[in-house]
This record gives structure tokens, sequence and C-alpha cells, in this order.
């Protein structure tokens, strides 16, 4: 016998042992080589196995409905097995069911601050702080196959700052009209609008945005007009020798923060009512009604919805206008506070991959006719990156279990 499957993809190491288990009915407990005890609920283990009554092996999807066992999953026999794996005998199917020691602690819930932490956690910043976006030279990107070590060793450190600080800069890729797309799709999909599959921003005639203008823009997040604003935005320099037309970026979840710190009524109030947000052009009339800070259950920051060019007239009941305007003028007080900004130049084969639902993106103002500036933009969504990123952490685990076969 070997150790058994586990119900994903994934590899898992073994880096501790299981050196002891008891049981009960409905759930057991396994002591590992570290001395942590873990608890699993019969229940939970049921469902959790990787056999073909469980999961579908061509899919590793569940294809078990709990409830049509016929009464509640108990234990009735539970050993370490030679080869290391937990095995399970189920009642009422009389049932023996193994499962891989590295699946388990990797899954271990009764012990959830013991983890290491899935993704990167987030780093708040100010740009006194961080001055320029986390730069990663990608020149050798073009030439590395799709899922390589050395697209990887670029790719890797890239998702890392994105998810963590919102924002990364990659450096000295090719200056060609929709490169932007090759490197984008090595993260993910990317997210069409009705700005295109990918957009140009320039300077044109008949602009359908402020962005296709040499005028300054404000702070903002893109597309907040959406019920779904995009999670990531790209911008690629293509060319820039204008004079002026610095980019400004900063951390919208650092700015949320600090007004919940500093001015706590204002924070309560841009988490609580709704604006009305609306893009309409000639021919698309996008509206969605959102706070514009946005919480999840534990309070903690989901988005922020900032960009002021893209709000419609107000619509919250007549006895909240006042206060939400008053915690709106707080906050645009303080995006004009130098401490959030960071500024920087686009050059030519820059790439600036960012947050679209947490950083704040402007520009100042630039001079049409002293040269030209071109930056290709597209949308990801942030689940490409949480995505891709597993995936690497998962090449990577899968590489330190085949050593770990090689070396046994
Ligand atoms: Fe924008």
């Amino acid at each position: 016998m070997a150790l058994p499957i586990t119900p994903d993809y994934d590899s898992w190491p073994i880096d501790e042992t299981l050196v002891k288990v008891v049981h009960e009915a409905r759930y057991l407990s396994v002591t590992w080589s570290d001395g942590r005890v873990s608890r699993f609920h019969s229940v939970w283990l049921r469902e959790n196995a990787a056999d073909d009554t469980t999961v579908n092996p061509a899919t590793r999807e569940r294809i078990l409905d709990l409830s049509q066992i016929p009464a509640w999953p108990e234990i009735t026999e539970a050993s370490i097995d030679e080869d290391g794996a937990l095995s399970v005998l189920f009642t009422p199917e009389d049932r023996r069911l193994r499962f891989h020691p590295g699946f388990l602690r990797a899954n271990d819930y009764d012990n959830q601050d013991a983890l290491p932490p899935e993704l990167p956690p987030l780093t708040l910043w100010h740009g006194e702080q961080l001055e320029q976006p986390p730069t990663i030279d990608a020149a050798r990107l073009a030439e590395a196959d799709h899922g390589s070590a050395q697209e990887a060793e670029i790719l890797y450190p890239t998702l890392h700052e994105l998810l963590g600080k919102g924002l990364v800069r990659l450096r000295n890729l090719p200056t060609e009209e929709g490169a932007i797309e090759k490197v984008a799709e090595r993260i993910g999909s990317i997210r069409t609008t009705n700005f295109g599959h990918l957009f140009n921003v320039r300077a044109i005639q008949n602009p359908d945005s402020n962005a296709y203008t040499s005028i300054a823009l404000p702070p903002h997040v893109d597309l907040p007009t959406r019920e779904y604003q995009p999670g990531l935005q790209c911008l690629y320099c293509l060319e820039n020798t204008v004079e002026g037309g610095m980019a400004v970026m900063m951390d919208g979840f650092a700015i949320a923060a600090a007004l919940k710190e500093e001015h706590p009524e204002a924070y309560a109030t841009l988490t609580t009512v709704h604006w009305r947000y609306a893009n309409t052009s000639r021919n698309t009339d996008h509206v969605w009604y959102s706070p514009m800070i946005v919480l999840g259950q534990a309070g903690e920051l989901l988005e922020v919805r900032i960009a002021d060019f893209l709000r419609g007239p107000m619509m919250a009941p007549f006895e909240q206008t006042e206060t939400a305007y008053e915690a709106l003028m707080t906050l645009q007080r303080m995006l004009r506070e130098p401490r959030f900004a960071m500024r920087f130049t686009y050059a030519p084969g820059d790439m600036v991959i960012f947050d679209n639902r947490r950083l704040l993106h402007a520009r100042d103002a630039f001079e049409g006719d002293s040269g030209s500036r071109w930056l290709q933009g597209c949308y990801l969504e942030r689940d490409e990156v949480r995505s891709r990123y597993r995936m690497l952490k998962r090449a990577e685990r899968a590489e330190r279990v085949e050593e770990a076969t090689q070396t046994a």
C-alpha cells in the first residue's frame, strides 16, 4: 500500500507524522510528531475522503450527498496504518477510508491559528513609507514558457507584492502594442468591459472618459459604477515623452484606516450610506449603489469606491444627506494630504498592476503637445491573482514532495 490520494489536486508534504489516534463515535483526536493535537469530526472526515464514492476522480469534485447516508456517519475504529495514513472505519456504511496526513495537517480546522496564512497578509502603506511601487525586472518573462520555473521566478514575487501591498511594477517588458495581453494572461483571464478588451490611455479627440484627455485625474478607482468593480487594473507604458503626467497611487485601505482613527463618525457614515455611481456615456448607462468603503462581516476592508467624477446625483434618505456630504468632504481633504500619495513616472516597458478595489490612482495633467503619452490597460479579477498564486504554491509543494520521495 501507499499513502492515499487526497480529494484535491494538491501535493501535501509530510512535515509532521501522525503518532497517536483516539476516537469517540463522532470525532477523533490525532497527536502529531511535534505534539500538536487535532480533532476531526466524523462527518467532516467522511465528506473529505478521497475515494470514488466521495469525489469524482476525474474532476475531484464532490459527488457524495451526506444526507443520503442512512444515519449520521460515526467512527467504529480508527488507527494509523503502516504507511502513516489515518485509517477510519465508518458506520452505518461499514466503509473503511484512509486519509493522507499531509492533507489533514493542511486542513487542521481545530488549530486554525497555527496554519500558515493561505495568502500574503495585507500590508497597508503611506507614500511616505513606500515611495515607489515594488519593482521586478521582467526582461526575461517574454521568453519564459507558461508554467515554467523561469516564469514562476518572476510571477511569484509579482503576485506576492500585489496581494500584500496592492501593487507591483514589472520593468523592461517589450514596448509592443498589445504586449500587455500576453503578460496579463500569464496571471489569468482579462475582463472585457465597455471600454474594450484592452483600452488605450492617451489624449484623443471625442473622448468618452476623462482618462482619454490630458487633464489631471483625481484619485479614483475604475468602474465603481459596476456591481462588481474590476479587481485588478494593469497599465502598460508604450510611450512617455510628455512633460507632466506623473502617476499617483495611494492605498485606499490605509486612507480608510486613517479615517477610522482620525474621523470615526465620517468612517461610520462612509461605510453605511449608499452613494450612486454612474457612468453614462453615449452608448452605455451603468449605475450602481454602494457605500464608499465596503466592509466584510468582521469589519474588515473589502473595497473602496472612490471616484468623484463617477458619482451620480445622490439618492440617500433626506435626513442622511448632509451628514453624508460632510463625511465625503472629510475624506476628500484627506486625499489631498501628501502623506498618502506615491508619485512615479512611467517608463516605456513598465507595467504597473494594482488592486483596483483597494488602490486609488491619479494623474497629473500633462502637456499634450510636449510629446506622446500612451498607456495600454486592461482589467482582471482578484480571483485570478489568488488562483495563480495558489498554483505557484502548489507547484512548490509538489517539488518538495518529489524531492522527499527521491531521498526516501
Ligand atoms: Fe482610471
